[in-house]
């Protein structure tokens, strides 16, 4: 069938609107129409080269929909059924059957593979060029087809264009603290960057009873949101020095926790002098940066621990209806990040992440959807 897809033809280009094919679905495979899609830092940090992937593509990975046709080995999930999307897993290695399906070992193959396992592309321009799809899900596009593990079913009565970043951003912020760090009730975090994923960070901390969540960030707006949204101590990194600060929150003594979503170097090495001994940072942005560590003395000599957490690792079908139920007892407030926009101005949508208007832009790509 034809689709309507903003497309990526080149690194650094922009988004470009083209009716491409979408390819017949397989098997173990769900139609959806987008209803409303969220914009991720990472699909701006793929479209901008920061991590390298093979263009033309079709980026966006926290869709949200409506199932419009299911695989024939599909049936759990029904033409219909009102679903968000999240990343594909393959459900039977040993970290999948293990609970921890973002280790799948077909991750990378599955959610930055371009094509399918054999081979075929889910997308092709009319002239039969091939275009790569992103988490197998693609979702600037009205139409695509996902894999059964990439779907999460909600309630009808449910607004469907706010839940598609509980697919990334948000999960991860949520599974960072809560199956990354595995923060403690009492216990004290430094969140630097306060975009979707750090301030996601922040609301679950508050949830999971830390005492002390200090949000670091440039924008004051940010900072005030992270305020009125849990955060016990702001800091402004452009006219206060953080260590300082923190070692004056903490009496000297530093956090248990530390998260960095800003992928900048001086900031993840930051990450590291902020916690107290024992302490443990978890460096979670899609970045180009290296970190440089004398292990002896940043890590060893403090008993600290640097870990990495993808997709918060989380189980999607289990953490986002409990994050939908945390939304709807107001202590998940995640509706105050966003803000919508027409598909059609996708470009504008992304430069306002960019520039730190915008916090979580969520483009709508069906304008007649009511709940
Ligand atoms: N690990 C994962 O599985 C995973 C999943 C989703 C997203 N990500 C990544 O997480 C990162 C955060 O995503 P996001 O959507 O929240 O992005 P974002 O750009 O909205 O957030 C980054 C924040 O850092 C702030 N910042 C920039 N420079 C700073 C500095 N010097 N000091 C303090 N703050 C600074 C920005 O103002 C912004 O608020 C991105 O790199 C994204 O690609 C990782
Ligand atoms: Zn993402
Ligand atoms: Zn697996």
């Amino acid at each position: 069938m034809k689709v309507k897809a903003a497309v990526v033809n080149g690194v650094n280009t922009n988004y470009s609107f083209e009716s491409l094919n979408l390819a017949e679905l397989q098997h173990d495979e769900v139609r959806v129409r987008i209803v409303a899609t969220g914009i991720c830092h990472s699909d701006d940090a793929l479209r901008l080269g920061h991590a390298g992937f093979g263009f033309p593509a079709v980026l966006g990975h926290e869709g949200a929909g409506i199932v419009e046709q299911v695989g024939s080995s599909v049936n759990h999930i029904a033409k219909g059924d009102h679903v968000v999307l999240a990343y594909a897993y393959c459900s039977h290695c040993n970290h999948c059957l293990e609970g921890i399906p973002a280790a799948c070992t077909d991750w990378l193959s599955l959610n930055w593979g371009s094509l399918r396992k054999d081979g075929s592309a889910f997308f092709t321009k009319d002239d039969g060029t091939a275009v790569s799809n992103f988490f197998h899900q693609s979702s600037f596009s009205t139409y695509t087809n996902v894999k059964v593990s990439n779907v999460i079913k909600v309630e009808k009565d449910l607004d469907l264009r706010i839940l598609g970043p509980l697919g990334c951003g948000l999960m991860t912020g949520v599974g960072t603290i809560v199956n990354g760090l595995q923060a403690k009730p009492g216990s004290s975090i430094v969140i630097l960057g306060t975009g979707a994923v750090g301030l996601a960070a922040m609301m679950a901390a508050k949830i999971a009873g830390c005492s002390t969540i200090i949000a670091v960030d440039i924008h004051d707006s940010r900072l005030a949101l992270s305020k009125e949204l849990g955060a016990t101590h702001t800091i402004n990194s452009k006219n206060t020095d953080v260590l300082e600060r923190v070692r004056e929150i903490t009496n000297q003594v530093g956090v248990n926790y530390s998260i960095d979503t800003t992928g900048i170097s001086d900031v993840m090495k930051l990450s590291l002098d902020v916690l107290a001994i024992r302490g443990v940072a978890a460096p979670i942005a899609v970045t180009n940066h290296d970190l440089v560590l004398n292990t002896l003395n940043d890590l060893v000599i403090s008993s600290k621990k640097m870990i990495g957490v993808l997709m918060g690792a989380t189980i999607p079908q289990l953490t986002i209806p409990k994050m939908i139920e945390f939304y709807k007892n107001g202590d998940f407030p995640f509706d105050k990040l966003i803000q919508f926009y027409p598909f059609e101005e996708i470009n504008q949508a992304s430069a306002d992440s960019l520039s730190g208007k915008t916090i979580k832009p969520v483009l709508i790509l069906d304008p007649n959807y009511s709940v």
